[in-house]
């Protein structure tokens, strides 16, 4: 029976192998297949391609590359970019159970990769002296990587890049997939651990300069969302020879995979590889993939394989009672064991993949059944429960947020696990979150201080915030809005930066809170309505019109939450007299009098104050209130004016008196481009 299994394994390969033409071909395993190998790598009796050996031993540093033996056609003779489509079956296996070994990259290169080059954490794409740009080594490649290499910002230890002609990565993303739930539109993230030893599947698909790469646990099918997808990439410009005269583009390139190992050895193995040059590759038969991974699949089976023998043994020698015995105890033995499995795991994909996904009964019963009692506040989003977490004993804050719209809340489900990722100490962190029926369950960590509006507009707090402690919570928020605006590797618009949305930490640190939230809006809002997201009062005259949020409009909030804290007044209120005061307004008409100082509009309930801090705040919030969003600061100068770095430049009320607002904008409109939250793109 084997034998004959081999038998069509042999058959199906010399059909297929090379006999396609030279722009398809499958390799449902590389026993007898030409592929053109380099360094440490070799292809076993079973077919399996090895690019590393696992028992790096002394010599650490190794490397391998095997590719398809031809060039391919990859751009056309005008220079157009031809499609392609690849899958194929991989492992990782670190040699030893602490680390993580070093991962591996499909690649498309214009020579075959090969040579001397070392460290592990440059996958054998490039030498560790020349990172890209030169022209030995021009390459696209989707890299494996299972190390978090800062000098690469790699996001994280175990993720899925996309690289061209360098190892930062153009896009990537924590490997896992995209399932496709019952409900259709909505997909959920499941993490996968590249370096676990088990055989995963990878889809490139390359069409019309639109790059989608998929993963997946082997069996599974290709799910239908891709976990990246990535528009524009021109493959004839990446491979551009740049020294070549003239056109210097490229027609044919090599297509294969590479990988090395450094410090962290790893075994990293191919099991089987589709390609096609104009079409979707053939999919790849895992079933004549099967014999070479079960030796894989061998050690992780031979503990599955002890436990069955453990339950077998029970019930066969005893009685009937004994056996119904013997299965509780299995039962129980199997909940115990896999109960700690996942707790386990939980915490490893805490710490490194963003937000947990709670049970909504333990979210009920950490909040007493969403009692009244423990309602901290309504937002514009929904209730705010206090909660503890019954196995930690963590204090939590549960947000509770619904929407008319299922497909926004779904779409938006998969940012708000996007959102959990972030840290930073002036942010509220997302724990977790659960979804159950239309309402979405978000999990903070709970601010023992409550919000910043309280303490402002609240006459019976008996504590009054002092000017230093004002001045920390607004360079704190600052420092959370530079982290969401430019530090991350995606930019967050909060789109609701205001007071009531900036909590206080036990050491009474400014934390921002709602990040991204209002994108909910957005996703809930139908196509024909213009409903802007925000607070009034906060809202920037150029987002009421063209209703899109970009960071100049968050500065602008910025502003105005800046003036407040300084003011001790909410942005838009009443005077003693009863008529409207709008913050901004006042504070410039305040300068500008020439009776009066800026400094008269400081909290008059302030004691004491640094004059020269309080006008440089004053001035900076009327900066950022700006009408026109090109004249305000970027968040990153906000930073520099607020710690003395650079002083705020001279300016005059005048400057800030545009009255015409809506004409000016209509010859300058806002700059489109950087709305970006959460999933839609890099910067
Ligand atoms: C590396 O590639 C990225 C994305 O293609 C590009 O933005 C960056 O400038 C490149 N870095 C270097 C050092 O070439
Ligand atoms: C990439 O994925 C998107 C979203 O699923 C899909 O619309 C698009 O057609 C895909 N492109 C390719 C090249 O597969
Ligand atoms: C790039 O062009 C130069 C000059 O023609 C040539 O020497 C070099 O081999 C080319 N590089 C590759 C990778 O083809
Ligand atoms: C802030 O919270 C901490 C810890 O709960 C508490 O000790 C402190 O008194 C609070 N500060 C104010 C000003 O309420
Ligand atoms: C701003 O313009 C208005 C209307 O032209 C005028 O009444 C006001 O005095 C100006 N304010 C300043 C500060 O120049």
């Amino acid at each position: 029976m084997p034998g004959l299994i081999w038998l069509c394994v042999l058959l199906i390969l010399s059909c297929h192998d090379g006999v396609d033409g030279v722009t398809e071909f499958i390799y449902n395993g590389f026993a007898r297949s030409k592929l053109h190998l380099d360094g440490e790598a070799s292809i076993s009796k079973h077919g399996v391609l090895s690019l590393t050996s696992s028992s790096c031993g002394d010599s650490s540093f190794t490397q391998g590359h095997g590719f398809h033996p031809e060039a391919l056609p990859f751009v056309n003779s005008h220079g157009v970019s031809m499609s392609f489509s690849a899958t194929f079956v991989f492992s990782i296996t670190p040699s030893d159970s602490d680390t993580s070994g070093d991962g591996m990259a499909f690649v498309i290169s214009l020579a075959p990769l090969s040579g001397t080059w070392t460290d592990g954490q440059y996958l054998g794409l490039v030498n560790q002296d020349d990172d890209g740009g030169t022209l030995a080594n021009r390459f696209f490649a989707i890299e494996l990587d299972t190390v978090a290499n800062w000098e690469f910002r790699d996001i994280d230890n175990n993720h899925v890049g996309i690289d061209l002609n360098n190892l930062t990565s153009a896009a990537s993303s924590t490997a896992g997939y995209y399932s496709d739930n019952v409900e259709k539109d909505f997909h959920f993230f499941n993490p996968l651990r590249l370096s676990s030893g088990k055989p995963m599947q990878v889809w490139v698909d390359y069409y019309e300069m639109q790059l989608n790469v998929t993963l997946a646990p082997v069996p599974m099918n290709k799910p239908s969302s891709p976990l990246l997808s990535y528009y524009p990439i021109d493959l004839a410009k990446v491979l551009k020879n740049d020294t070549k005269s003239k056109a210097g583009v490229p027609t044919t390139a090599y297509v294969g995979f590479s990988a090395s190992s450094g410090d962290w050895c790893a075994s990293q193995q191919i099991f089987g590889w589709s390609f096609n040059l104009y079409g979707p590759a053939k999919p790849l038969d895992l079933s004549l993939l099967l014999p070479p991974l079960k030796q894989v699949q061998d050690s992780s089976r031979q503990e599955a394989h002890d436990k069955k023998k453990v339950v077998k043994w029970v019930p066969a020698t005893i009685s009937s009672l004994a056996i119904l015995a013997g299965i509780t105890t299995c039962l129980l033995f199997r909940w115990w064991w896999c109960k700690k499995r996942m707790s386990e795991r939980n915490e490893d994909w805490e710490a490194e993949l963003g937000p947990h996904r709670f049970a909504y009964k333990d979210l009920r019963r950490a909040t007493n059944g969403f009692d009244d009692n423990q309602l901290l506040g309504k937002g514009g989003f929904g209730q705010v429960y206090r909660g503890v977490l019954g196995n930690s004993g963590m204090d939590i804050a549960v947000k509770r947020v619904s929407s008319e719209s299922k497909q926004g809340l779904t779409e938006f489900t998969a940012e708000v696990i996007i959102l959990g990722r972030l840290r930073h100490r002036n942010l509220v962190r997302l724990i977790g979150y659960c979804r159950h029926k239309v309402e979405l369950l978000l999990v903070y960590e709970y601010m023992p201080n409550g919000s910043l509006d309280s303490y402002m507009h609240t006459q019976t707090r008996h504590t009054m915030l002092s000017w230093c402690q004002r001045l920390h919570i607004i360079r704190g928020v600052a420092c959370g809005l530079l982290y969401l605006h430019e530090d991350w590797e995606q930019v967050i618009i909060h789109r609701d930066i205001k007071a009531s949305n900036v909590l206080l930490d036990g050491e009474m640190n400014g934390r921002l809170g709602d990040f991204g939230l209002a994108r909910l809006h957005d996703h809930g809002a139908d196509a024909h309505t213009t409903h802007v997201a925000g607070t009034r009062g906060y809202l920037a005259p150029e987002l009421t019109r063209f209703s899109k949020a970009t960071k100049a409009t968050d500065v602008f909030a910025f502003g105005a939450f800046v003036l407040e804290v300084a003011c001790g007044r909410r942005p838009v209120g009443f005077n003693a007299r009863g008529e409207l005061l709008v913050l901004v307004q006042w504070v410039r008409d305040t300068w500008a009098s020439g009776s009066g100082s800026i400094l008269d509009t400081v909290d008059p309930r302030l004691d004491e104050y640094a004059a020269d801090e309080a006008e440089l705040v004053l001035k900076l919030g009327l900066l950022c209130s700006h009408p026109l969003p090109v004249a305000r600061p970027s968040i990153r100068l906000i930073m520099r004016y607020l710690d003395g770095d650079l002083p705020l430049p001279e300016f005059s009320p005048e400057y800030l008196n545009i009255t015409d607002v809506d004409q000016v904008l209509d010859e300058v409109p806002p700059s489109v481009a950087n709305s970006i939250t959460g999933l839609s793109g890099g910067r």
